[in-house]
């Protein structure tokens, strides 16, 4: 196993023997990323992110490569293992391509924003057990990683984080492109750094819209893995938009969600035999979207978007929870 899933697996037991004792699972919590989350910034982190500050490419082949990237980004399944059963993405730590400064994993993360993801650009197979937490960077900031575009030194990082720090399948050369692409591009000069966007229900249908067409593009450029893995970064987001109606009173948009999520699933496996028809159904699947995201948008302040509701949820559901119950399982 990989050091990361090693230490993620070590976090699972250190889990399951809080269980045993009287710590209730922190998976109450209505939304699952609020346990990596730092809870005295819970509430800001789950209701705004930093800004994107990307830089939208105009020539088409590069714009294309970037929301391949985009959609990528945002996929726990890029990412193998734990990492992705968790529902980790790069966002979860690079929110919006930047820094997630809340972001405090069990058995990852020391202090609030750090993760140990220790690069393996130098020594694929470090395997050390040192507990070595970094600051996660804003990747809108020049780093130690060239972004050179004749250089493809950012993508054998990349590759490297994926294949051998989270454990993830080899992924598809038009994804590793694309993300090299997305990261570039975060970094628009002129662009405040401090900004913040709120998390909004248009916010998260767009990045699904946004993911759907990128899988698009890459069922048209033949890219089966790719456009899948695009898909699943769109299922994901529909997950996410699931968590924030989970209000009893809303238990009707849970369903339009969930069955919108179904036909993508079928569309996936229609993927899977190859069919003829999937630029079609996924035409189609985006034209029904309008019926079902506007009754979501009525209900929009009834549900976890609105962040007087969010901050009553988890009140209650981590009311028993230990201050800081991740970090007894820190080690
Ligand atoms: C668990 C949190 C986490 C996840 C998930 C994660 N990163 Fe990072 N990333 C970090 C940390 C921490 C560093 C700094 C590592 C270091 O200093 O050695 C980093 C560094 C980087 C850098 C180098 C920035 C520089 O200094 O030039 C890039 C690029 C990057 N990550 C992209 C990604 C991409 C793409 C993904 C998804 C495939 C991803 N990261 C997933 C935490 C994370």
């Amino acid at each position: 196993m990989d050091r990361l899933g090693t230490r993620l697996a070590i976090v699972t037991l250190g889990a399951a023997a809080a269980l045993a004792g009287a710590a209730p699972p922190a998976a109450n919590l209505p939304i699952r990323s609020a346990q990596w989350l730092d809870q005295s910034q819970r509430l800001q982190a789950l209701t705004s992110q930093p800004l994107e500050c990307a830089a939208i490419p105009r020539t088409p082949g590069d714009r294309r490569l970037f929301e391949i990237g985009r959609a990528a980004f945002r996929a726990p399944l890029l990412l193998g293992g734990q990492a992705a059963r968790s529902g980790l993405s790069c966002a979860s730590c690079h929110s919006n391509g930047r820094r997630n400064q809340a972001f405090q994993f069990p058995g990852l993360s020391g202090e609030p924003g750090t993760a140990d993801v220790t690069s393996s650009l130098m020594s694929s197979h470090r395997g050390n057990s040192v507990f070595d937490p970094r600051p996660i960077p804003d990747l809108a900031l020049p780093g130690k990683v060239s972004r050179s575009r004749t250089n493809p030194v950012l993508e054998t990082f990349i590759r490297g984080l994926i294949v051998e720090e989270f454990d993830g399948a080899e992924p598809p050369v038009l994804i590793l492109q694309g993300l090299g692409a997305y990261v570039r591009a975060v970094g628009r000069p002129g662009c405040d750094p401090k900004g913040r966007m709120p998390v909004r229900l248009a916010t998260m249908t767009g990045d699904a819209v946004r993911a759907v067409d990128a899988s698009v593009r890459a069922w048209r450029s033949g890219d089966a893995a790719a456009a899948r893995l695009l898909l699943s970064s769109a299922r994901s987001t529909l997950g996410l938009i699931d968590e924030r109606y989970n209000v009893a009173a809303l238990a009707s948009d849970r369903q339009a969600i969930r069955r919108a999520d179904l036909a993508l699933l079928a569309i996936e496996q229609a993927m899977d035999r190859k069919a003829a028809d999937v630029v079609i159904r996924l035409a189609a699947w985006k034209a029904a979207m309008p019926r079902w995201t506007a009754r979501l948008a009525r209900d929009e302040a009834r549900s976890l978007f609105d962040a007087a509701n969010l901050a009553h949820s988890l009140r209650i559901n981590s009311r028993s929870a230990p201050a800081r119950g991740a970090g007894s399982l820190r080690r």
